[in-house]
C-alpha cells in the first residue's frame, strides 16, 4: 500500500475515451485536482477542469501542462511520431507521467519491438520525468466491434470460438492509473494488466447475451472471410495477418492472467461478465 503524496494538479489526456472517462471520476473521488485535455472539452466528465487541446498538433498542450504535477498519457495514434514534442513540454512542467502502454512491449529492452508503445516507453525513460508504464492487455471494450451484429441479428460471426483472452475491464486500468498518479511508490513500475481469467470468445458472446437478457449465438466463419472484413475496415494486410495468427494461437494457448490489478488496487480485477453488465446498454437494440 502506497502513501499519499501532496500531488498537485493532474492532467488527464484521452479523458473522453474508455479509460480516461473512468479515470477522471476516480481521481475526483480521491479529492484530486484534475485537468482534462480533449479536442472538444464539452465532452469531458463533470467536475474536471476541461481544456481544449489536440495531441496531433500539440495545440493547447503547453497551456494544458502549465502548473501540472503528474500526467496520464494516452497516445491515441498508431505511431510514436510527435510524442517527443509532447514529452519536451511535459518535462518542463511536470514530475511524473503514467503512460497507457501495451502488454505487447517485450520485457527485454534489447528485443526488437515493432510496436509504437515500446518506442514511447523508451522516449519517456530518457526524460527527467519519473514514470509508471501500464502495459495493458486487450480491452474488454474491443468486443464493442460485435455490437452491430448483436443488435441486428443476435449473432457474432467470427473465427476461433475457442480463442481464450484475458480481456481487461477499462475501469481496472483506470483504477491502477489512479494509484500510480496519486502515490509515489509506483515510480519505475511496468505493470502488466489483464482481467482475472482467460475466457473463450464464444463464452464472451454468451456473457453478453446474459447481460442483455437475449441469447447471442456464436457462428464460426473461416479466417479468410474475417481477413477480408478487416481489410474492408481499413486494416493493414500485414497487421491483419499477424492478428489472425495470434488469435488462432489462443485456442491452444490462452492469454496469460496477471494479479497486478488486485496487487495495486486491493480489489479483484473485474470479470468479463461484469464488463458485459456494465455495458449492456451499448448492445441494446435502441442504442
Ligand atoms: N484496445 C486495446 O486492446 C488496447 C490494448 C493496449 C493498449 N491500448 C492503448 O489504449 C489507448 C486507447 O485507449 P481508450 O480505449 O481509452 O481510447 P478511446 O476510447 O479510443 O479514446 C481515445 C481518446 O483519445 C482522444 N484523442 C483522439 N485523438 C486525439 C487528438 N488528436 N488529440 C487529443 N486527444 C485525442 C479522444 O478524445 P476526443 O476524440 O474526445 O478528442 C479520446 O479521449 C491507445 O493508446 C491504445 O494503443 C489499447
Amino acid at each position: 500500500v502506497g502513501f499519499m503524496t501532496d500531488r498537485g494538479k493532474i492532467l488527464v489526456t484521452g479523458a473522453t475515451g474508455k479509460v480516461g472517462g473512468e479515470l477522471v471520476p476516480l481521481l475526483l473521488a480521491e479529492g484530486a485536482d484534475v485537468r482534462a485535455l480533449a479536442r472538444d472539452p464539452s465532452k469531458i466528465p463533470a467536475g474536471a477542469e476541461g481544456t481544449p487541446g489536440d495531441l496531433s498538433a500539440l495545440d493547447g498542450v503547453a497551456s494544458a501542462l502549465n502548473g501540472v504535477d503528474a500526467v496520464f498519457l494516452l497516445w491515441p495514434f498508431a505511431t510514436a511520431d510527435g510524442v517527443s514534442g509532447f514529452l519536451d513540454l511535459a518535462e518542463h512542467h511536470a514530475r511524473h507521467v503514467v503512460f497507457l502502454s501495451s502488454m505487447n512491449v517485450p520485457d527485454d529492452p534489447e528485443e526488437p519491438a515493432p510496436i509504437f508503445h515500446s518506442e514511447i516507453e523508451r522516449l519517456i525513460a530518457r526524460t527527467g520525468l519519473s514514470w509508471t508504464f501500464l502495459r495493458a492487455g486487450g480491452f474488454a471494450g474491443n468486443t464493442l466491434e460485435w455490437a452491430p451484429q448483436i443488435r441486428e441479428e443476435g449473432v457474432v460471426r467470427w473465427p476461433f470460438a475457442g480463442a481464450a483472452r484475458s480481456l481487461i475491464h477499462e475501469h481496472d486500468i483506470a483504477a491502477v492509473a489512479a494509484r500510480a498518479l496519486l502515490e509515489d511508490v509506483h515510480q519505475g513500475a511496468k505493470y502488466a494488466l489483464t482481467g482475472p481469467e482467460a475466457i473463450t470468445q464464444e463464452d464472451q458472446v454468451h456473457a453478453i447475451g446474459e447481460a442483455i437478457g437475449r441469447p447471442v449465438r456464436w457462428a464460426e466463419i473461416p479466417p479468410g472471410v474475417a481477413r477480408e472484413r478487416l481489410l474492408a475496415q481499413g486494416w493493414d494486410p500485414g497487421f491483419a495477418d499477424s492478428a489472425l495468427t495470434y488469435w488462432a494461437s489462443l485456442v491452444d494457448n490462452p492469454e496469460p492472467v496477471t494479479s497486478t490489478v488486485e496487487d495495486v488496487t486491493g480489489k479483484p480485477a473485474r470479470t468479463f461478465a461484469e464488463w458485459a453488465i456494465d455495458h449492456a446498454h451499448d448492445f441494446a437494440p435502441e442504442h
